[in-house]
């Protein structure tokens, strides 16, 4: 059934969206699929949680092991990054009323608590730069062979995460509880970044040491929500306060004017990367405005960007060929990648989809949609007769145009249905040529980039992180740190 489905996605020319599309088989059937795909990817996550995990035995608890795979490729360890945006769909999904998941955050936050003060080749916790490190073994020991390190995103990537959860639990009177388990590790996290963000790092594929689009972008929200998170607690972090703004400031830096380039460095590549798409799902705040400044994803800048980054995938893979402009298709990391064979991923694929749907659930709460000059060819390859303009809800351009973004989104999450096998399984990529899963199995985040995209389509999102305060860049950009003091967390008591 899906193929002919997917084939009636490839016929949908732009222009020919001119009336909303009535629900049909299509939409059941993906609803379906994400109904029972969600049910296989959060057990897929849990499997991958120590001490409990059925499928990474050895693991301590609380550690969040990458995949099962141990040979070709290894992935048999612990990435702050992974585990964290991992733990960030878990305990949004705990707030949205899951209460089984609870245990496993509480232990995530003193496996976190151990990590922090294990002395590692980037550093130790003493001057922070520890923290930097980017994975450890799962026995919460120091991995000590050649990586790409340090990797900078990590530490801000946590502190979203754990103050989600501590957020949570202020709004339930929880506070001492935050201030002795939660807060000791969100403030060595945010003084790491207040001291280092402007310092070179490896780029979240690990390949790249410059300056990365995604660690800035996850830096900054990081930093805005760390300093309401300290004052909800008659704390403070004066590095959020002072190094915001400018973390901000440089991040206009990587916009070139239709597009992000991932990571300033002398690289060779052209710039567009998948990096982008999941810098812009981090970033979304559903309290915000279509914000160019934080790329919002239902900015001007984050929907060209989510053109070009998709259409630089369109004629490079054979499983893409014959989607026209306007239609989904695989995407991977970036086009010019080799790893593993280069293939498309089934994260960067779903992030494509996220951005869309977050960017549905922006216009629909603010009650209108407005085109200009930079979104446009977004726009005109869903439906060519798009112009400029400010279209209201309640205008019939914004139902179809809406309506077909809509479609376009589910365009991406047909096509990792169409390359999922039966079992639900996701492994990191599938191939170019045929759509093979390939490269590591059961990979951890490729199951919670399910787990947030299918919430995301199905209007959940996680909550606002205060960008509205945080969204004005300084007239003048000035390299900066602040430095901060770290302390050994203790594990706490729940
Ligand atoms: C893991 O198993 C132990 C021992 O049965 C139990 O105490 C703990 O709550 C479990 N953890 C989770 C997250 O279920
Ligand atoms: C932790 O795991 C590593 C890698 O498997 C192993 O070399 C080391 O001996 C273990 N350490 C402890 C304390 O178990
Ligand atoms: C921005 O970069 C992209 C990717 O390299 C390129 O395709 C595009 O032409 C650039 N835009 C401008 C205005 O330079
Ligand atoms: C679009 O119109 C709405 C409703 O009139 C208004 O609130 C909004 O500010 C307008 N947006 C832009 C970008 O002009
Ligand atoms: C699920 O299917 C994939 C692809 O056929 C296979 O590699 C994997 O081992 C299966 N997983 C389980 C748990 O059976
Ligand atoms: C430091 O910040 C300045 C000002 O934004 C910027 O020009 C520079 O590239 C940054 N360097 C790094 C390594 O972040």
């Amino acid at each position: 059934m899906l193929p002919i489905n997917v084939l009636a996605l490839a016929l949908l020319a732009p222009g020919a969206i001119s009336t909303p599309l009535q629900p049909g088989r299509r939409q059941t059937s993906l609803s379906s699929f994400i109904q029972s795909e969600s049910s296989v990817a959060l057990q897929g996550v849990l499997d991958n949680i120590g001490a409990n995990g059925s499928k990474v035995s050895g693991a301590s608890s609380g550690i969040v092991v990458a995949s099962p795979s141990k040979v070709n490729p290894d992935y048999f360890y612990t990435w702050t990054r992974d585990g964290a945006l991992t733990l960030k769909a878990l305990i949004d999904a705990f707030i949205a009323g899951d209460s089984s998941l609870e245990s496993t955050i509480q232990e995530y936050i003193d496996a976190q608590a151990q990590l922090q003060a294990v002395s590692n080749p980037s550093g130790d916790l003493s001057d922070g730069s520890g923290l930097g490190e980017p994975k450890f073994e799962v026995n919460i020991t120091a991995f000590t062979g050649d990586w790409g390190r340090p990797q900078r995103d990590g530490p801000a990537l946590r502190a979203t995460a754990l103050i989600a959860y501590g957020n949570h639990l202020v709004s339930a009177g929880e506070t001492s509880t935050v201030k002795s388990n939660i807060w000791p590790i969100v403030q060595n996290d945010l003084n790491y970044v207040a001291q280092y963000w402007n310092q070179t790092g490896f780029d979240l594929w690990e390949e790249i040491e410059g300056s990365s689009f995604f660690t800035i972008a996850a830096q900054h929200r990081a930093l805005v929500e760390g300093s309401a998170f300290a004052s909800s607690l008659d704390e403070s972090c004066t590095g959020c306060d002072s190094q915001a703004p400018q973390l901000l400031c440089f991040l206009q830096d990587f916009w070139n004017g239709t597009a992000v380039i991932s990571n300033l460095a002398n690289d060779g590549r052209s710039g567009l990367d998948a990096n982008s798409l999941i810098s812009t799902i981090q970033a979304f705040d559903p309290e915000a405005a279509c914000d160019d400044t934080t790329f919002q994803p239902c900015s001007e800048r984050a929907l060209s960007n989510h053109k070009l980054v998709v259409d630089s995938f369109r004629s490079l893979y054979s499983i893409n060929s014959g989607k026209s402009a306007g239609s989904a298709v695989a995407i991977g990391r970036y086009a010019e990648d080799t790893y593993q064979g280069g293939n498309p991923w089934y994260l960067a694929t779903l992030a494509a989809a996220e951005q869309l749907y977050d960017a549905l659930y922006q216009w629909d709460k603010q009650g209108s949609l407005s085109i200009g000059q930079t979104s446009l060819p977004f726009f005109q390859a869903l439906d060519s007769s798009t112009a400029t303009g400010n279209y209201s809800s309640s205008s019939s351009t914004y139902s179809s145009l809406t309506s077909a973004v809509k479609t376009y989104a589910d365009g991406f999450v047909s096509i990792v249905q169409q390359y999922t096998p039966s079992n639900g399984s996701l492994a990191e990529q599938f191939t170019r040529d045929d759509g093979t899963p390939t490269s590591a199995g059961d990979l951890t985040w490729s199951y919670a980039a399910f787990l947030t995209a299918g919430d995301r389509r199905s209007g959940t999102v996680p909550s606002s992180w205060g960008s509205s305060t945080a969204n004005e860049v300084p007239s003048q950009c000035s390299g900066s740190s602040a430095s901060g003091s770290y302390s050994t967390p203790s594990v706490g008591s729940w």
